[in-house]
């Protein structure tokens, strides 16, 4: 199967699931044999029957400092200081619904956008001022989530950050209701569009699903003097999707054995942007940045415009591309960002359907009619992305991406390398050095894996025999040749799509900061499910 034939795969399997989920009662994911079926215990709402384009798209507000503090670990440098509260919410989705309970971070889902200056650090307090029980189903059967440990627990990591360990939301530090921890966050990095979301060991999929999520954005002079479209006319763009039962409270699937809720995926029916159900963005005919996140648990999302215009994007999961890449589709899997030029220049007067998956309608842009001078500018060459050379690689380690059933064979455990989370370290790499991965994955699912701290470039995916590899002894038989990455890969990444069947070969210099950080596949539910590992960067 070609990569164009997976993501076809993909595609009808989600749409059938968009089309067909809403009225079942129960309801098989058509997506492996072993997988469990899904129950929906509560009639699902249908996003259908809503009236489509009412509400305005919500833009993020962005997070203001309340003071500036002194820097740990020298107090007489002061740095701006935030104060991050998570709270239980009621806010409204689409103008026709009922207000919907989530958790939010200072009072809005997503939360406020903080916004850094690279090489400026900042100091966020997260406080956890969240009710002491929890609204979604918790599967006391999954690690770290075992029935003695308190319901509800945050810790935040701020996803593409190049932080210290001890502040990376590391997912046992999670700490409870009217406890806080104050992270610094140096951000010395490029300009990317960075995210912060929970990450709570065992419940992060639940504490995401309730909200828990917001993105952050490092910017530097390099990408400043590029004169791209700022200020109104950059939009954050947060897409996830949710199912809502008929009281517009949002429902997460279980399945059918009561004790043992967890799913191994979830595909709402509703999507989300900003918050909102089908919003619209009153546009000028002109040129717009969008600063666009897949912050799905579980979906992949494949965008497009109604009037099937190409845009291009200029950047990736940790900044920009070498060069702006034209395309018709913009495929995002969980814990990806795309940064997107759309060019509305043409259109005066038009109104343009954001759809996801070629058919379901996400938002509308209402283009006006205004006469306007466009003094942004698109180069045609961005940010240089250097290639690291294979050669300065001093190891290479094989991973495989697997999954077995449990002892009781009613559900699936995903597993990175065959290891549970509790297992020893065995990914170590030292500090500076140069190390390819191999991701190898067995298993029929695509699986977004995400390394902490570091940034990294995709070298090629190749097609292999998974039986084999599994059956006889890790025996390797290629199946294909190595295809190198998309050309919206190119740039530096932190999130990669291990497709099926494929191992995608990745390479990083771990720059940074030694200590405990994690690697893990970014659908949630699979993270939940010890498909995440810690790894060690041993100082030198
Ligand atoms: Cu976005 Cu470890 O996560
Ligand atoms: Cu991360
Ligand atoms: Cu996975």
């Amino acid at each position: 199967m070609t990569r164009n034939n997976v993501n076809q795969t993909l595609t009808t399997r989600r749409t059938f699931l968009q089309n067909g989920a809403m009225s079942m009662a129960l309801l098989a994911l058509p997506q492996s044999a072993h997988h469990r079926p899904v129950v929906m215990a509560r009639p699902v709402f249908d996003p259908n029957t809503l009236t489509p384009f009412v509400d305005a798209l919500p833009i993020p507000k962005v997070a203001r400092p309340t003071d500036s503090r002194p820097i740990p670990g020298n107090t007489k440098q002061k740095a701006p200081y935030y104060r991050m509260a998570m709270q239980q919410v009621e806010t409204k989705v689409h103008r026709d619904m009922k207000p919907t309970r989530q958790w939010a971070v200072d009072s809005t889902v997503p939360g406020p956008t903080l916004e850094a200056q690279s090489g400026q650090g900042v100091l966020v307090e997260w406080a956890n001022q969240l009710p002491k029980s929890h609204f979604l189903p918790i599967d006391h059967h999954l690690h770290g989530a075992e029935a003695e440990k308190p319901d509800v627990r945050t810790v935040i990591h701020l996803h593409g950050g190049r932080v210290p360990a001890a502040v990376d939301g590391y997912p046992e530090d999670w700490f409870i209701p009217g406890k806080s921890a104050t992270y610094f966050y140096p951000n010395t990095q490029d300009a990317a569009t960075l995210w912060y979301h929970d990450h709570t060991l065992g419940i992060n999929r639940l504490n995401v699903y309730a909200g828990l999520l917001g993105l952050c954005i490092v910017r530097d002079s390099f990408e400043s003097a590029l004169n791209l479209p700022s200020g109104k006319y950059e939009i954050p763009l947060v897409l996830y999707d949710r199912f809502f039962d008929q009281d517009s409270q949002l429902y997460y699937p279980v399945s059918p054995v009561e004790s043992k809720p967890w799913i191994p995926e979830l595909f709402g029916n509703a999507i989300l942007a900003n918050g909102k159900l089908l919003p619209y963005l009153d546009v000028e005919p002109r040129k717009y940045r969008f600063r666009v996140l897949n912050g799905a648990n579980g979906r992949f999302f494949h965008l497009s415009m109604s009037t099937n215009q190409t845009f291009q994007q200029i950047g990736t999961d940790q900044g920009l591309l070498p060069a702006p890449v034209t395309i018709r589709i913009c495929s995002l899997a969980p814990g990806e960002r795309a940064d997107l030029i759309l060019d509305f220049t043409d259109h005066a007067g038009e109104q343009i359907v954001l759809k996801n998956d070629m058919l379901a309608p996400v938002m509308l842009f209402r283009v006006s009619k205004a006469k306007v001078t466009d003094e942004s500018t698109v180069p045609s060459t961005l940010r240089p992305v250097p290639k690291i050379a294979e050669s300065e690689a001093v190891k290479t380690r094989s991973l495989m991406l697997g999954e077995i059933n449990d002892l009781h064979g009613d559900s699936v455990t995903m597993l990175l390398n065959n290891s549970h989370w509790n297992m020893p370290v065995t990914e170590n790499p030292t500090l500076d050095s140069v190390e390819i991965w191999n991701l190898i994955n067995v298993t029929d699912d695509a699986h977004p894996i995400h390394l902490h701290m570091v940034r990294f470039q995709i070298l090629d995916r190749r097609r292999f025999d998974a039986f084999a590899y599994q059956n006889e002894n890790n025996l390797l038989r290629y199946r294909g040749n190595p295809i190198p990455p998309e050309p919206i890969e190119a740039g530096w990444k932190d999130t990669v799509r291990a497709d099926p069947g494929m191992i995608t070969r990745i390479i990083t210099k771990f720059e940074g900061y030694p200590g405990r950080f994690v690697w893990h596949c970014h659908i949630l539910e699979h993270e939940d499910n010890e498909m995440m590992r810690p790894y060690d960067v041993l100082p030198k």
